[in-house]
């Protein structure tokens, strides 16, 4: 069997534009449920042919995309993977998509058509001097892809709109946002990511460092690694953490149209998305992905960084995923835009970060100088 799952979600939303300072005015779903349903079966059926404890990577799957002209990318036997089973690649997907009955409260922001959006666009060369756009992470053994989209977005959009390069800690989301946000390692919410980062803050990576950073980000590495504790103290005794806090104003839904999808990036800088990763995936080395062959393995959450159009005229999202630079193109990868390939324009979260704690933090840097925003 083989399962799109893609495109008619988000055809139902009836939205309004709203002022990008956040002022919500009123927003409706009217949501067709059945798209949860359908990857919860197409899973099932999978688990009964996929042999969990075979490895992801197939030469005959890559065979298949590589052999098929209409492909558009190429395959590879990727070493992020080369090691890694069925079952560790899925623990990788941990983007959980949002409950039904939360969307209705979610504020959708939408962009006036008459913003002229360039053909090409790549954050990291329209914000250079902002470090982090361009860093590639790697989540390690943990399901925290939700978790990185989201603290990543927020860390370039300190850059882009007040000019400083700060990295924002993945772990103190991952760790402290408890049950709100999911199950940590095994998945969360993107969506509560982002209300994580507006009611608690996010402190700085250098107060609270990823916790699988050495040792277990390559593959072979077992056993999984648990979700970290919520330590709630810098490692640093001369930081501390509340002042470490950095704040979203925000926490919003973008609208599934591509339009609004690039006027957010071009005008706020990158946005985090979550998508359907099927066998495929696992494989990608370039060009622009579609999927072509393999079962449903989970959802998975990245940062949208650009788009632009291939010279044989193939619309493409760019993204920057966190399976490190030996997984596809140098880390980053493009997928077909426009067709809301594997529910790519579904579900985009972002918010704005706030100036909250962050002035202060100016002020006592200045030494008193006053600073306004
Ligand atoms: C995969 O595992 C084998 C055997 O355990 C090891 O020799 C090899 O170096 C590993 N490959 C990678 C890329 O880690
Ligand atoms: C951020 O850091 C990079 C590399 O250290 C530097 O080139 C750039 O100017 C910095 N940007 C800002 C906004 O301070």
């Amino acid at each position: 069997m083989k399962t799109k799952i893609s495109g008619f979600l988000f055809r139902f939303i009836q939205q309004q534009n709203m002022a990008l300072t956040g002022l919500p005015l009123a927003t409706f779903f009217l949501l067709l449920s059945a798209s949860y349903l359908q990857i919860a079966g197409a899973e099932v059926e999978s688990l009964t042919a996929l042999n969990l404890n075979s490895p992801i990577l197939k030469k005959s799957i890559a065979q298949q995309v590589n052999e098929n002209p209409e492909a558009g990318w190429e395959a590879a036997i990727n070493p992020r993977f080369s090691n890694y089973t069925v079952k560790q690649f899925k623990r990788l997907l941990g983007a959980k998509q949002t409950p039904k009955n939360v969307l209705g409260s979610v504020p959708v922001i939408s962009h006036p058509k008459s913003l002229k959006l360039p053909v090409n666009f790549d954050a990291r060369t329209a914000w250079s001097q902002c470090s982090t756009i361009g860093r590639i992470l790697d989540q390690g053994h943990c399901g925290s892809c939700w978790a990185f989209g989201a603290v990543e977005s927020l860390s370039d959009r300190f850059c882009i709109h007040f000019d400083v390069n700060i990295s924002l800690s993945v772990n103190d989301l991952l760790a402290c946002c408890g049950f709100l946000c999911g199950s940590g390692c095994d998945g969360g919410y993107p969506l509560y990511a982002w209300r994580y980062l507006v009611h608690h803050g996010v402190v700085t990576e250098e107060c609270d460092p990823y916790f699988d950073q050495t040792g277990c980000s390559h593959p072979g590495c077992e056993p999984a690694y648990r979700t970290p504790k919520c330590v709630k103290k810098c490692v640093s005794g001369n930081q501390l953490w509340k002042k470490s806090k950095h704040f979203s104003v925000s926490a919003y839904k973008v609208n599934s149209n591509p339009n609004d999808i690039m006027a957010e990036v071009y005008k706020n800088g990158p946005v985090e998305v979550a998508f359907t990763v099927y066998e495929d995936f696992a494989h990608y080395k370039s060009g622009v992905y579609k999927h072509v062959t393999g079962y449903v393995l989970g959802g998975h959450a990245v940062k949208l960084i650009g788009w632009g159009t291939t010279d044989d005229g193939v619309d493409y999202w760019l993204l920057a995923n966190q399976w490190n630079r030996e997984w596809g193109d140098d880390g980053y990868f493009k997928i077909r835009r426009g067709t809301n390939e594997c529910g790519i324009e579904e579900e985009v979260t972002a918010g704005l970060p706030s100036t909250k704690n962050f002035v202060r933090e100016v002020i006592d840097m200045d030494d008193g100088a006053a600073v306004s925003f």
